[in-house]
């Protein structure tokens, strides 16, 4: 904090910052690299050393910067020209080098200031909001334990973080999200890995990380004349050594890294016609054991450790000596079933994973974050075919086993049957610990279905015969202590034989017949005396549904993309089990009956006449601002959702009521503020819809509404269109007729 300060200040009244000694770039994995060359490797690559010195060694390559070709939509530029000026002292830890620091302080200042109005100009920031308290909660809850923290500091600092800088000034609410959603499109290098988030869940992340943010920061306005100034700069200063603004990359013209000489240039604490680096004494020693090393081969191994290094995977993973989650960090790691000891906490460990993963499930993991054990809170995050690829052939290639002796069962011992068998209660019963097509009686361990698919038949064999061998705490039973079989009935007892059926019993995957005393139990949402919200995918919404369950039994889905009641019914809320058990997927079932839809497009419209078309909603991304703006909770947890859809503001909350007979049915109280003339707000699309009453609709075979006042019911395009003018408080009600 002092250090930005300090450099602030150095942009008002001159060099300062140069004055107060920066601090060293700061790499996740660094720390624990296992030798001096790896350390030298990994310093070389993060600080980019190759992007400018040509090299021919592949351990070297460059990180490549943050694509800066939208970087105007995505980050302040008042932040970008404070930072271009001097990075290490707006950002403490940075890997990018100060390329500007030989410059006298009055062209520096100058230059990036061009710099600045250039990458303004390459896109322009959405509209934003500030971060609501509960978002901010939420958010706090996920970076804690989504995997954040295994890479950056917790709220309360841990010394050899990955620094953040001071994000509330460099990011709005949107374009913070919008990153967190997909890392790798601006940072490609997959140093800051994709984890995974919803749309919701990014927006927390957002809003916990610009909590301090209080009103959006000014526009800033690109200068034409200026901006085509700073693109010379850009090419000028070698900028786009490391990143690319829409052009080209450009190959490095400056001496190559074997022919520098290793005392001089970026190597200096002086400034000089060069980057600077403000590295740290070991980092400088490091570095230069590397470029006097260049030449020399690296073997898979190395190259596996250095890969694991580099991209930090080993803060949350131990491969034999290396990495493996800090005990200082141990307490963010956390999961969701105890009964399953450390393994259901601890991401497995990567120790001869070449010999265990399928190379396509591997490059599955590694490339796009695939996984099977949901009870893990921290996730395994996606860090992009590009990155990873290689990884993939060299653990296949160091990592195995010696050949499983087993004979094979034939097809006139059913080995279908028995392999069923041996999963069920009467058998070793797996499926007690193990998912059997996302079911399971007690622990849900890794699913069974899917496990020839991943696993190398090898590993697999091994692994049953000695499971401790693997994994020292798991709870994972040993079925056949000292090579002898706890059920001698079946296959004459014989353990490879009885491994063998398990295999080719699963190898059928989701045609497997159900073992003995599966239990089907379906994973229901129950609603009680609070409304209960749960925000995932929901059918005929996508990913931006957000289901209430109302106590008594009554329930909507919202579409929060469009900003329209998507769905209401009557009966259970929701099954669950392809929300939790899936990592993330798929969507939520609704249960109970009568389940009336509401057709997609926007809820609101300026209408010029009666006869003016419904218009259709613009859903090109980037085009549509985006104007949800969350919910605040009442007294019961009911949502109170607001939006703008446009330059006005709704505020839209549903209640649950009882009519004279007792039945529930959903009042709706919508606040419109600051409503344009002509404004109307559309309740219902559908072939059928006929007047019942004063101001009450009967629409499709189950819905009955009741308005506050007269509609306008019209034809539209083969259906019939109910629409209200939106002004003031509208109160309306629903009604599901149930039928008999
Ligand atoms: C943005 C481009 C760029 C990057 C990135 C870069 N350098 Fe340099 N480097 C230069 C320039 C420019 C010079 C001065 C060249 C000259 O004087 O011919 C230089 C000079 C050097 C020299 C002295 C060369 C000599 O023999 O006089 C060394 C050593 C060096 N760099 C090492 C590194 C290392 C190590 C890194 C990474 C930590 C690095 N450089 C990153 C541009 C870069
Ligand atoms: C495997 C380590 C790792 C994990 C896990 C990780 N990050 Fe990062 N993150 C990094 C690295 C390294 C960078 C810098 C990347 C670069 O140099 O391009 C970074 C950059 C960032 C930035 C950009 C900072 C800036 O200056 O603009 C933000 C914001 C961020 N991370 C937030 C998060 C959040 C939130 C999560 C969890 C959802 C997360 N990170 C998970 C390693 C990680
Ligand atoms: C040696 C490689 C290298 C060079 C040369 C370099 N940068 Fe960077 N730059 C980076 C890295 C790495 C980051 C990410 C740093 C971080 O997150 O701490 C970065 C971050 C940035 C960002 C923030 C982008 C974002 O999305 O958060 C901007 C803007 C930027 N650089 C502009 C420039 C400009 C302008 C120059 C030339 C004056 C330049 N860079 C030269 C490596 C480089
Ligand atoms: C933020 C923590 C985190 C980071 C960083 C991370 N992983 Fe993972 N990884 C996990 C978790 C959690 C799982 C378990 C996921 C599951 O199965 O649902 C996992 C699973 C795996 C598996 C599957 C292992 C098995 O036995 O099934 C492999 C392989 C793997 N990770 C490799 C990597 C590599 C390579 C990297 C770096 C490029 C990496 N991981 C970085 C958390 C992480
Ligand atoms: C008492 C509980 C329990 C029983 C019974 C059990 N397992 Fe497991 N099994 C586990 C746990 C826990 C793990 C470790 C999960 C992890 O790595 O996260 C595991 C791991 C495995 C793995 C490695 C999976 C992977 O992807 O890492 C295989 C294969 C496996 N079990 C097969 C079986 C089979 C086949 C049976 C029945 C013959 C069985 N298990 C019975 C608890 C059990």
């Amino acid at each position: 904090m002092k250090q930005y300060i300090l450099c602030f200040l150095a942009l008002v009244c001159g060099h300062a910052a140069a004055a107060s000694p920066a601090e060293p770039p700061v790499i996740g994995g660094l720390e624990r690299a296992v030798t001096e060359k790896i350390a030298g490797a990994v310093l070389v690559s993060e600080l980019g050393c190759t992007a400018c010195h040509a090299t021919t060694q592949p351990a070297f390559a460059a990180k490549s910067g943050p694509d800066l070709s939208a970087v105007g939509a995505r980050v302040n530029a008042a932040h970008l020209q404070r930072f271009i000026a001097g990075p290490s002292g707006v950002k403490p830890g940075t890997t990018m080098p100060d390329v500007l620091a030989h410059l006298p302080d009055a062209e520096r200042a100058d230059v990036a200031k061009a710099l600045a109005h250039f990458l303004a100009s390459l896109g322009k920031p959405a509209a934003s909001a500030v971060p609501a308290a509960e978002a901010v909660a939420r958010g706090r809850k996920l970076y804690h334990s989504v995997g954040c923290v295994a890479c950056h500091s917790p709220e309360k600092a841990l010394s050899g973080s990955v620094p953040l800088g001071p994000v509330a000034e460099k990011y709005t609410l949107v374009s913070l999200a919008a990153f967190l959603q997909d890392p790798l499109a601006a940072r490609p290098s997959g140093r800051m890995p994709d984890c995974h988030l919803e749309h919701f869940e990014a927006e927390d992340i957002a809003s916990y990380s610009l909590r301090e943010q209080k009103a959006a920061a000014e526009v800033f306005q690109p200068d034409a004349a200026l901006a085509a100034r700073g693109k010379t700069l850009f090419a000028q200063h070698r900028c786009d050594a490391c990143h690319s603004a829409g052009d080209k990359i450009v190959a490095p013209s400056l001496p190559a890294l074997g022919k520098v000489r290793a005392g001089e240039g970026c190597l200096l604490e002086r400034r000089g016609a060069w980057p600077h680096y403000p590295l740290a004494e070991n980092q400088r020693a490091s570095l230069r054991a590397a470029l006097a090393d260049e030449a020399k081969a690296w073997e898979a191994a190395a190259m596996v450790q250095l890969t694991l290094t580099r991209l930090n995977c080993i803060a949350c993973h131990q491969r034999d000596a290396l990495g493996g989650v800090a005990t200082h960090r141990g307490e963010y790691f956390t999961g969701r079933e105890e009964s399953l000891g450390e393994q259901g906490r601890i991401p497995p460990p990567l120790t001869g994973v070449g010999a265990k993963l399928k190379a396509a499930w591997l490059r599955e993991v590694v490339a796009n974050g695939a996984g099977v054990r949901p009870s893990i809170n921290t996730r395994m995050p996606k860090f992009g075919a590009a990155n990873t690829e290689p990884l993939v052939a060299w653990l296949k290639q160091i990592d195995t086993l010696p050949p499983a002796k087993f004979e094979r069962v034939q097809p006139a011992a059913k080995p279908h049957n028995v392999g069923c068998e041996l999963a069920g209660t009467k058998g070793f019963n797996c499926i007690a610990c193990h998912t059997f097509r996302g079911r399971s009686a007690a622990i849900h361990g890794p699913e069974l279905t899917t496990m020839t698919e991943r696993l190398e038949q090898n590993w697999f064999h091994h692994f049953l015969a000695q499971p401790q061998r693997f994994a020292p705490l798991t709870v994972m039973p040993g079925f056949w202590p000292d090579g002898k079989s706890t059920l001698p009935g079946v296959l004459g007892g014989d353990p490879g034989q009885q491994r063998d059926a398990l295999w080719q019993f699963l190898a059928q995957g989701p045609e497997a017949g159900e073992p003995a005393g599966l239990v089907l139990e379906p994973l229901v949402v129950e609603v009680r005396d609070e409304a209960v919200i749960v925000r995932r995918a929901f059918p005929g919404i996508g990913k931006r549904g957000i289901g209430v369950g109302y106590p008594g039994g009554i329930n909507l889905a919202f579409d929060a993309a469009q900003m329209r009641l998507g769905s209401v019914w009557i009966g259970g809320f929701i099954e669950a089990s392809g929300l939790w058990r899936g990592q993330g997927s798929g969507q939520a079932r609704l249960l109970g009956k009568d389940v009336v839809d509401f057709p997609p497009g926007s809820a609101f419209a300026v209408l010029e006449s009666s006869t003016t078309a419904w218009p259709l909603l613009d859903t090109t991304p980037g085009l549509s601002p985006f104007t949800f703006k969350g919910y605040t909770l009442d007294a019961r947890q009911r949502p109170t959702f607001r939006y703008a859809p446009g330059a006005f503001t709704v505020e839209d909350a549903f209640t649950e009521c009882r009519d004279p007979a007792g039945k529930l049915y959903l009042e709706r109280t919508l606040k419109i503020l600051n409503p344009p003339a002509g404004l109307h707000f559309r309740v219902a699309v559908d072939k059928l819809i006929e007047p019942r009453g004063a101001n009450e609709f009967a629409i499709g075979k189950n819905l009955l509404v009741r308005l506050p006042a007269a509609p306008l019911l019209r034809d539209a395009d083969g259906a019939r269109e109910l629409l209200l003018p939106a002004r003031g408080e509208l109160k309306l009600q629903y009604h599901i007729t149930t039928t008999p």
